[in-house]
């Protein structure tokens, strides 16, 4: 018989391979001994009442607040942490361990090629009042590298807060800039960190499915770590519901594309605190990317730039001297306590009609840096996707519901993966395969995408040039699915997750309870590659075409094999063509 066999292997997908994770970098987190008198319940007023205090500015030689009623944000000056976050009659909604460790902080994760990795909490060195008013005021913690004397991490940096009137959070933003003929550099990590404080914070929520109490990072300390230290089996535990269980940050992991909220919940007072990222424009990697979210401490990211879930392809590498600007952000802290139905729930769900509001709102108009563009500034792309699969139809065919998204130009349909420099920009079809990416930074890009249910990944052939307030209209676009015949086979379903394949059950004696009977979750457990090598003691799996079913033959990730001596080998699975 004539034609190209297909078939689909769940490697293209981002899968959420524990394994890699080794190459992490572990948060950054010391626990103090130091204790934080716990917040008595203060009486909260109904709804987030709105007064009509104006933002006041107060910058003293070491600090810097703003206070609009509602909350009181405290700096550092010039260095542009996050000291305090007062709320409701809580002084510090953030845990604090002066001097060296903050409640909110940006990281860069960085070598200069050849050398020791480090993980620099960026300090600023310079202080300015950006705009100052009734309704609005925006500070600038910046530092220069060129004027740096010690070995930082070669970008001109500039941390920038903002708090508005009637606005029950604040707004931060940073610019990241290198000039051209500095020195090579490799950036594993960009981020913001918040630790909320850990007497009050122990309810997290990172998704309507998975938001739980969780253990106590005292609890850590004392576990048995396991194949990596991010994982640690809990043998004594202040709450007992979590003793013999699994705690891993990368069970958190959600995809790119639903990152855009998550938080913790105080119980005493009820107090949410959220971390909103209203695009995932300055998010690298691509929709369906893991990320880390929020993790025991109490810990929550706002993640821009990492290695997690890929390795070092993703590393942001600059050679000979090549210059970069980025704005990371805005990114909205929310912070919200709602009666009567002061419950987790509903304090999720106003956190969540908070974060429809802001994903409406971008881009903002309020943002005072000329790097940061206001939507008059942007361009948009629209046209209509058509796939063209002779065995789903004899003509091309409108793509419903396909993912379509401008990034840098790349050589590959999926460099968009690797893109760690420039912005992306994502939308979905509608039914009649019709698209319009709005709010796009001007400048050059390859529209890229794929189609759920069909194999491969496009990319359009003509680069396409965004200008601002220009629509460029594409019309018809057509992907060609890399066929050249019928399907003789196929496993599994070509749509960007391995959900339909087979996935083990965790060992007994390493489990996150709260996974279990979660089929969908059941992947984030920890340690399920080590159950190939014990499904497959002596060969690996080998998949009967026709016989062999993929949801319990075909096993869900390619892991490595760990043998007797532990040397770890790479794996092959079979495919068997009855003959
Ligand atoms: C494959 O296995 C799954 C899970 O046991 C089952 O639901 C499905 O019907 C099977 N498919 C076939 C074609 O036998």
């Amino acid at each position: 018989m004539e034609g190209k066999l297909i078939w689909w292997s769940p490697s293209p997908s981002w899968l959420m391979l524990s394994t890699l994770c080794l190459l992490l970098c572990a948060a950054q987190l010391q626990t103090s001994s130091a204790t934080v008198a716990a917040a008595g319940t203060v009486p909260i007023p109904a709804g987030n009442v709105v007064p009509s205090a104006g933002v006041k500015l107060t910058s003293g030689k070491d600090e810097a607040m703003i206070d609009n009623g509602i909350i009181q944000l405290t700096l550092t000056n010039p260095g542009g942490f996050v000291r305090a976050l007062k709320y409701q009659g809580v002084e510090n909604v953030l845990e604090t361990h002066e001097p060296d460790d903050f409640g909110g902080y940006f990281d860069v994760s960085w070598d200069h090629p050849g050398g020791e990795g480090k993980t620099e909490q960026v300090v600023g060195t310079k202080f300015t009042v950006i705009t100052e008013t009734e309704d609005q005021v925006e500070l600038s913690f910046s530092s220069s590298w060129a004027a740096s004397p010690k070995d930082l991490v070669p970008l001109n940096v500039d941390k920038r807060f903002i708090v508005q009137k009637g606005v029950s959070g604040f707004y931060w933003y940073v610019i990241v800039e290198r000039l051209k003929g500095w020195p090579d550099v490799n950036m594993d990590q960009h981020r913001m960190v918040f630790r909320p404080k850990i007497t009050m914070f122990k309810y997290m929520a990172v998704s309507d499915e998975i938001q739980k109490m969780m253990p106590a990072y005292k609890d850590r300390e004392t576990g048995e770590k396991l194949a990596y230290p991010e994982a640690v089996l809990l043998t004594t535990a202040i709450e007992p519901e979590f003793k013999d269980q699994v705690d891993d940050k990368y069970q958190y992991s959600m995809e790119i594309k639903d990152h855009k909220l998550k938080g913790w919940i105080s119980d005493d007072p009820k107090i949410g605190f959220w971390v909103i990222s209203p695009s995932e424009e300055y998010i690298a990697g691509g929709p369906n990317k893991p990320e880390l979210t929020c993790h025991c401490g109490p810990i929550c990211l706002a993640m821009f730039t990492s290695v997690h879930y890929s390795g070092l392809d993703m590393v942001t590498e600059y050679r000979n001297g090549e210059p970069w600007k980025k704005v990371f952000g805005p990114v909205m802290v929310y912070l919200n306590s709602i009666v009567p139905s002061n419950d987790h729930a509903a304090l999720w769900q106003d956190a969540k009609a908070q974060m429809e509001k802001e994903v409406q709102n971008w881009p903002y108009s309020f943002v005072a840096s000329a790097d940061y563009l206001p939507a008059a500034k942007r361009g948009s792309v629209s046209g209509q996707l058509l796939v063209d699969d002779k065995v789903l139809s004899p003509t091309p065919k409108e793509a419903c519901t396909a993912y379509v998204g401008l990034a840098l130009p790349g050589t590959t349909e999926v460099a968009f993966q690797f893109d760690v420099k420039g912005y992306q920009f994502w939308t979905q079809t509608d039914p009649k395969g019709n698209f319009v990416i709005k709010n796009v930074i001007p400048g050059d890009y390859n529209l890229y995408g794929w189609v759920p249910g069909v194999v491969g990944t496009f990319k359009h052939p003509n680069l396409i040039t965004i200008q601002p307030g220009n629509e460029v209209k594409l019309g018809p676009v057509t992907y060609k699915a890399p066929r050249n015949g019928p399907t003789l086979w196929e496993i599994g379903i070509p749509d960007r997750s391995a959900a339909e394949f087979f996935v083990p059950d965790p060992d007994p004696k390493f489990v996150n309870k709260f996974f279990v009977d979660k089929p969908n979750d059941k992947y984030r457990q920890y340690g399920l590659w080590l159950r190939y090598p014990e499904l497959y003691p002596k060969s690996d799996l080998v998949f009967d075409i026709g016989v062999s079913n993929y949801s319990k033959d075909w096993f869900f990730a390619h892991v490595l094999r760990r043998t007797r001596n532990k040397y770890i080998c790479k794996n092959t699975f079979l495919c068997q063509l009855p003959l």
